[in-house]
């Protein structure tokens, strides 16, 4: 499968080297800054194609959306057409405010969801929710080595074809997939980010360190 990765970042970058070395054809982009695509270059080699934003979105049939709530309109304008293409949208709707806290929009979560928000937007595109709820370095399969329990990833959309070829794509990068139903369950998976945000506060430790043992596991 042509997979264009919209921002290899903490997520996208991840994701990449999972489907790479499931076989797929691979081209990852950066927005914000390029040289954090480096250190994955560099593992990756020849193995993964680089491109701007809008090379990614032309050449793959699914693109990993996996970009800055602030700036999802502005990385969106850039990709041009995306008739009948898959979207998986991994975005929390994240604000910053002046001490560069993140924190969840509350008032737009009561209504709506990143996901339907994009499918509004790009209406001819298949949006499909997926790896929203896993912090990033828990996306890497080494570190679960020889462990019994794998994190479940969750996915939902209204298009069957596009979930179905997202069930296989997760499948590929190892962990267990369950799908959450229609487009709309992503507002309940963008509230279930935010309920692991606030466990991760009332334990006051690291978010990305003890969040794990709140998920839940697959045997
Ligand atoms: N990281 C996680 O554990 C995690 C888990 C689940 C879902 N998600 C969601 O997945 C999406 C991608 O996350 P990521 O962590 O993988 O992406 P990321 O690459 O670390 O950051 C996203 C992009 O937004 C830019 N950016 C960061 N903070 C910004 C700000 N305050 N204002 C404007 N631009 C900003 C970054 O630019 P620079 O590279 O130049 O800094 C980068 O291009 C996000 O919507 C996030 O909510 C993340």
């Amino acid at each position: 499968m042509k997979i264009g990765v919209i921002n290899a970042g903490n997520i996208g970058s991840h994701l990449a080297k999972a489907w790479v070395q499931a076989g797929h054809q691979v081209i990852v982009s950066k927005d914000g800054d390029r040289a954090k695509l480096q250190p994955l270059i560099a593992e990756l080699g020849e193995k993964v194609l680089v491109g701007e934003l809008e090379e990614a979105a032309q050449f793959g049939d699914v693109l990993l959306f996996s970009v800055s709530w602030l700036r999802f309109e502005q990385v969106l304008s850039r990709l041009g057409s995306l008739e009948g293409k898959i979207l998986i949208d991994t975005m929390n709707p994240l604000k910053v405010n002046e001490a560069y806290e993140h924190f969840h929009d509350l008032e737009f979560m009561r209504f709506n969801s990143t996901s339907e928000e994009l499918q509004r937007l790009v209406p001819n595109a298949r949006v499909v929710k997926a790896f929203s709820t896993i912090p990033a370095h828990l996306l890497d399969k080494d570190s679960w080595k020889g462990s019994q329990m794998l994190p479940s990833i969750f996915f939902a959309g209204d298009d069957g074809q596009a979930k179905q070829v997202v069930a296989q794509l997760i499948q590929d990068t190892g962990f267990p997939g369950i799908d959450a139903g229609s487009l709309s369950s992503a507002r309940l998976l963008e509230s279930m980010g935010l309920l692991l945000h606030r466990i991760a506060e009332a334990q006051e430790g690291d978010s990305n360190l003890n969040l794990a043992p709140t998920f839940l596991f697959k045997q």
